[in-house]
């Protein structure tokens, strides 16, 4: 790397506010050719608008951007195209009913005589596809594919303008280990190509392991701009949250009983072929971990619980009593059953809806007075939502869609919550979460739990399953193939981990 040579970007002293709600204070930073910088901060920092200001989406009330040395004007993302910039949201971009090459020429298609010359663009995206190494269809429907096939593609779209320097924001949320490896060997080329990158995401890991650099965003302000060499993740972590964070296990306020009867009870359930005879129980207060690669039936198993998957075979009792076979999330809902997804984009809020809405989603009738909506109580009662999990909003009256990424999960989570389940399935829960706010939701699981509910956690991050869980089940093609109990067995972070290898 060059040090004498101008940035490829470089930002300068931007500063950005929503109506009287200040996000950026003047943030400066640079960023070489062949660098990979990492860009972290709290749910709520201000990196995504940071980058949509680079990328010409909002305008910066004041500073300024420089592209090799030179003061540039990005009003729109054809300025920034035209400055050799491209970005990755973390919102998707493509449309679900359209092919994968429609999406990826979405308004710059190859013209032959006045018409789509759908060869050539199907070409090219052969093509790219075979340069980042990644297999899709291109005549595939966008809505058809995995979410990791998706964030593939948009990563495919993003390189087909050929960038100076792009902007990845949180590209590995939704992706299963073998993509991320993929996405960051291919990353790893760009950068020795010489292309400038930013990464944002709130694993410490990928930071440490990708990134040249880590700049770290905290009120507004840069907090940390320090090559990753000299720091340590718990460094980078208390310069996100301004103090040092536990990693402390969570165990229950009580023992668990194990002699008393189980609340949740499956037995030999099946949903095929991604569920094969599973049978296991949670007791009151208990918090069961299931650990399994994506694709081992995770959330197909959760979901054959809740009843949005009908089962093949066994059923699930609550309380000793078995539910019907056919029933619906309604019922589980009304039956005290509850359910958290694992994906905000496509399942769970509405938008252009205000927090409160969505936090009261599933218990609006609860919020009735006299025909009418009890508007304080819900105003009180979402308030406290928003403390509990520190959501990062104006107010229960905030449209959601106007909540940073991290924010809007946490009122997928909320809502949920609000139902006081008695068994409460959680899919992933943490997913683009900071790592404070990993705590408070633990807190929360825990605090459901030591109410007496039962507790079922699906969870990509295995640190996550060994700080919450009492009982972490291994999940492999579709059956359970171990269990390790705490207190008993070695529930530590490797432990897991061998035992879902061997
Ligand atoms: N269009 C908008 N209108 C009003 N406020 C907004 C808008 N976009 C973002 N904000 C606010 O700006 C702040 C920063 O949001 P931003 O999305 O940049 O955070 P982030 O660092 O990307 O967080 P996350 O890690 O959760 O993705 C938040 O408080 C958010 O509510
Ligand atoms: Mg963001």
């Amino acid at each position: 790397m060059l040090n004498n040579q101008p940035y490829a970007l470089e930002i300068v002293d931007v500063r950005k506010s929503f109506f009287q709600n200040p996000v950026l204070l003047g943030v400066s930073f640079g960023l070489r050719r062949g660098e990979i910088l990492g860009l972290l901060g709290a749910n709520g920092a201000g990196k995504s608008t940071l980058m949509k200001i680079v990328n010409g989406v909002y305008k910066m009330d004041s500073g300024s951007i420089r592209i090799n040395g030179q003061e540039v004007r990005i009003r729109d993302s054809a300025d920034a195209r035209g400055n050799g910039i491209a970005m990755v949201y973390q919102e998707f971009s493509l449309i679900p009913t359209m092919t994968v090459v429609q999406n990826l020429f979405l308004a710059r298609e190859h013209k032959k005589m006045g018409l789509i010359d759908e060869k050539k663009c199907r070409q090219e995206a052969l093509e790219i596809f075979e340069k980042l190494g990644i297999q899709i269809d291109p005549d595939a429907v966008v809505g058809d594919l995995s979410i990791g096939n998706q964030q593939l593609v948009e990563i495919a779209k993003a390189m087909m303008q050929d960038p100076s320097v792009l902007i990845l924001d949180e590209p590995t949320a939704s992706l299963t280990h073998a993509e991320i490896a993929l996405l960051f060997d291919f990353v790893d080329r760009l950068r020795k190509s010489g292309i400038a990158i930013i990464l944002i995401t709130h694993h410490m890991q990928e930071i440490m392991d990708v990134c040249d650099r880590a700049v770290i965003l905290r009120e507004g302000k840069v907090e940390m701009d320090a090559q990753v060499k000299d720091v340590t993740i718990r460094d980078m972590v208390e310069a996100m949250v301004g103090r040092s964070v536990s990693a402390e296990k969570l165990p229950p306020a009580q023992p668990i009983n194990y002699q008393e009867a189980p609340l949740l009870q499956v037995c030999g359930l099946s949903c095929l072929p991604k569920v094969q005879d599973v049978s296991f129980q949670v007791y009151p207060r208990e918090v069961v971990g299931i650990a399994g690669l994506l694709g081992s039936g995770r959330t197909e198993l959760l979901k054959t619980i809740y009843g949005l998957l009908h089962a093949d075979g066994g059923n699930v009792q609550l309380d000793g009593t078995i539910l019907p076979a056919r029933r619906d999330p309604a019922w589980s809902i009304d039956h005290g059953i509850c359910f958290v997804p694992e994906n905000r984009r496509t399942h769970g809020i509405v938008p252009i809806h205000s927090v409160c809405r969505n936090m009261l989603l599933s218990v609006w009738k609860h919020y009735r007075k006299g025909g009418l909506l009890d508007d304080r109580k819900a105003t009180a009662d979402t308030t406290d939502m928003i403390e509990k999990l520190a959501v990062r909003c104006t107010g229960p009256e905030q449209l959601l869609q106007n909540l940073s990424g991290g924010n809007q999960q946490k009122v997928v989570f909320g809502k949920s919550i609000f139902t006081n389940p008695r068994v409460l399935l959680l899919d992933d829960p943490t997913v683009g979460i900071d790592v404070d706010a990993k705590n408070q939701v633990a807190a929360v699981i825990r605090g459901i739990a030591d109410e007496g509910s039962a507790v079922v956690l699906v969870s990509s991050e295995i640190e996550y399953l060994e700080k919450v869980c009492d009982r972490v089940l291994i999940l492999r093609d579709g059956r359970i193939a171990k269990e390790l109990r705490s207190g008993v067995d070695d529930l530590s972070e490797t432990a897991i981990i061998d035992a879902m290898q061997s």
